[in-house]
């Protein structure tokens, strides 16, 4: 097995992490997660934008070209043998004596690791639906960044887990944002509804996918936040992700309780889905 650490493929028996990394101290680093479909990154240019967006709007220096990413990426996939399955990367702020206040002169810190997936076990899920868990959204302000700090979301994915839920949807004042490792989309009335792109949730890759399918099929699209309670009067959710793709909900339990059966819309949508990673 090898791992990425800065620009170099190593062995991970010899990747070492530094204590004074940022990283551990403060939570002080980004990530992209980019799925592998036969022996393939999947959307690798806009994880790769979106990780150069969280770092400028974090005032961290990546020092290093989407090229010189992308090949590292490519490397690391075929060094591992990796047909399906995902890759980890991280960059932190580098390191450096703990102190809350950063320079700009840190070197950053990068490193990635790749994971094989079941393929299987998702399409299995993806056919049977996840049940969901209706929480609060107890994040900070900027869910736009995908930042390396993530206790808001696994606390939730935790309390969804003790209540047999496979996913936390969040809500922030009543508002639903999205969920703890997903968006969420809704179907009511043949038009979907999902959370705009503000800094109150992460304009997921598999997210932006989907709208653009949707607007091919020619459904109606509203991008609005819209109240928990709405969930009770839909027709269809689904939530979306890089590892989940689109991952049907039968049912809601803890904020909202109500049951759904999975519709034409979302298997529509998967269908597409699953021509488009192809
Ligand atoms: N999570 N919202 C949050 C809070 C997320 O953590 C994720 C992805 C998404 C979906 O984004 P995308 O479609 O680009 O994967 C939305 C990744 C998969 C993770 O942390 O494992």
């Amino acid at each position: 097995k090898y791992v990425l650490h800065n620009e170099h493929i190593i062995s991970a028996d010899d990747a070492k992490v530094e204590m004074n990394d940022r990283g551990y101290h403060f939570g002080d680093g980004i990530y992209e997660v980019i799925r592998i479909y036969n022996s393939k990154p999947f959307t690798m240019d806009e994880h790769l934008n979106r990780l150069i967006e969280s770092a400028n709007k974090l005032d961290l220096n990546l020092q290093i070209t989407k090229e010189t990413l992308e090949n590292l990426i490519n490397k690391l996939v075929e060094k591992n043998e990796l047909t399906d399955g995902m890759v980890y990367i991280q960059m932190t702020r580098g390191v450096s004596p703990r102190n809350h206040l950063y320079h700009r002169t840190e070197n950053p810190i990068l490193s990635g690791f790749t994971q094989k997936l079941s393929t299987q076990e998702n399409q299995t899920k993806q056919k049977q639906g996840i049940s969901a868990w209706v929480t609060d959204d107890i994040r900070w302000l900027r869910c736009d960044i995908k930042s390396i700090n993530l206790l808001g979301n696994v606390i939730a994915k935790r309390e969804a887990a003790d209540h047999h839920c496979q996913e936390a949807i969040l809500h922030r004042d009543g508002m639903i944002t999205e969920g703890s490792s997903s968006n969420l989309f809704l179907v009511k009335d043949q038009t979907l509804y999902t959370h705009p792109a503000t800094n109150l949730i992460l304009n997921g890759i598999t997210r932006q996918i989907v709208l653009k399918l949707a607007k091919s099929l020619q459904f109606e699209m509203v991008e609005e936040a819209f109240p928990k309670d709405v969930i009770e009067h839909a027709d269809e959710a689904f939530i979306t992700s890089t590892t989940m793709e689109v991952m049907p909900i039968i049912e809601f339990k803890g904020g909202v309780k109500t049951s759904l059966k999975i519709g034409p819309i979302t298997e529509k949508l998967q269908d597409a889905f699953q021509h488009y990673k192809n």
